[in-house]
């Protein structure tokens, strides 16, 4: 059964590691990152955005694979359904198709605006026990068509959102999504230590995973940070995996072109890469 996010993050919080949202694309994610989940007793959080939400032929049917999943695979790892920056009608849509989690991402309104949507969907998620990410300071770079600058949050406004009551929340810290460019400035720890400072147990989501190194991710951790999303990383490995696969003729060899095969490089290599991320972030054993 899905769960809300809100244990595995409190717990992690308390405990000083992160939980990995790792975003979905299709079956073969799906159960590449579930599999892997259970093999390391780690909690996960599946990500959907809006964009790869109607990909998949709407929430429902989201919603429907990934239940099957559960029992299919007997998942027995706390896993949560979460929709990544999701619209305000986004949010209302996930949730009323069983989603147990929702981010609304309000940082490209003014702060006002972003405050009341917020506040409104913290009363229905706690009224029907599912987790809310809010979001303050728009994360960069490319996502569903939609770039933008890595900006870096106002700690004040961080605050103002988290006493909503919402469970966890995204602050920009100067990290983007997709691959960093080379003359990147690195994440801003002095934010990250402020806005820690001001919301207390809240617990904090690093966006934007793919190319943080490693010692940034543990310094993200030590300051309050407790989900990291992941998303470019594992496309980057499948589409790496499957280009080696058909450039090595594979799909030419006998039964090679069925997609059971085809796809099966690129699966373990999605598999390998949430493995690594999730020894990094400390969840293993965690579930
Ligand atoms: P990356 O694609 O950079 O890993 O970012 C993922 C993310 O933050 C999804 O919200």
């Amino acid at each position: 059964m899905l769960v809300s996010a809100k244990d595995m993050l409190n717990k992690a919080k308390a405990g000083k590691y992160a939980v990995g949202q790792f975003n979905i694309n299709n079956l073969e994610w799906t159960k590449a990152i579930l599999q892997t989940a259970e093999e390391l007793k780690s909690p996960v959080i599946l990500g959907v955005s809006e964009g790869a939400g109607k990909y998949m032929c709407g929430y429902k049917t989201v919603v429907g694979m990934i239940n099957g999943m559960l029992e299919e695979l007997n998942i027995t790892v706390p896993v949560a359904l979460h929709l990544d920056h999701g619209s305000y009608e986004g949010a209302k849509k996930c949730i009323e198709a069983g989603f147990s989690s929702v981010m609304f991402d309000g940082s490209h309104y003014p702060i006002e605006e972003n405050i009341a949507k917020t506040k409104e969907l913290v009363e229905t998620c706690n009224k029907l026990g599912l987790s809310l990410e809010a979001e303050v300071g728009a994360i960069g770079g490319e996502e569903d068509g939609v770039v933008g600058n890595g900006e870096v949050a106002d700690p004040k406004e961080c605050k103002m959102i988290a006493d909503l009551g919402v469970t966890m929340l995204a602050a920009g810290i100067g990290n983007i999504h997709g691959k960093y460019p080379a003359n990147w400035a690195g994440l801003s720890f002095d934010t990250l230590a402020e806005i820690q400072e001001l919301t207390g147990t809240m617990p904090l989501v690093l966006h934007g995973g793919t190319g943080i190194p490693a010692d940034m991710i543990k310094k993200a951790i030590s300051l309050g940070v407790s989900k990291i999303n992941v998303n470019t990383e594992c496309q980057l490995a499948f589409a790496e995996a499957t280009r080696k696969y058909i450039e090595a003729g594979k799909d030419l060899e006998g039964k090679g072109f069925d997609p059971r095969k085809l796809l099966a490089d690129g699966t373990a290599a999605i598999k390998a890469t949430v493995k690594e991320k999730m020894e990094l972030f400390g969840s293993v054993g965690k579930a």
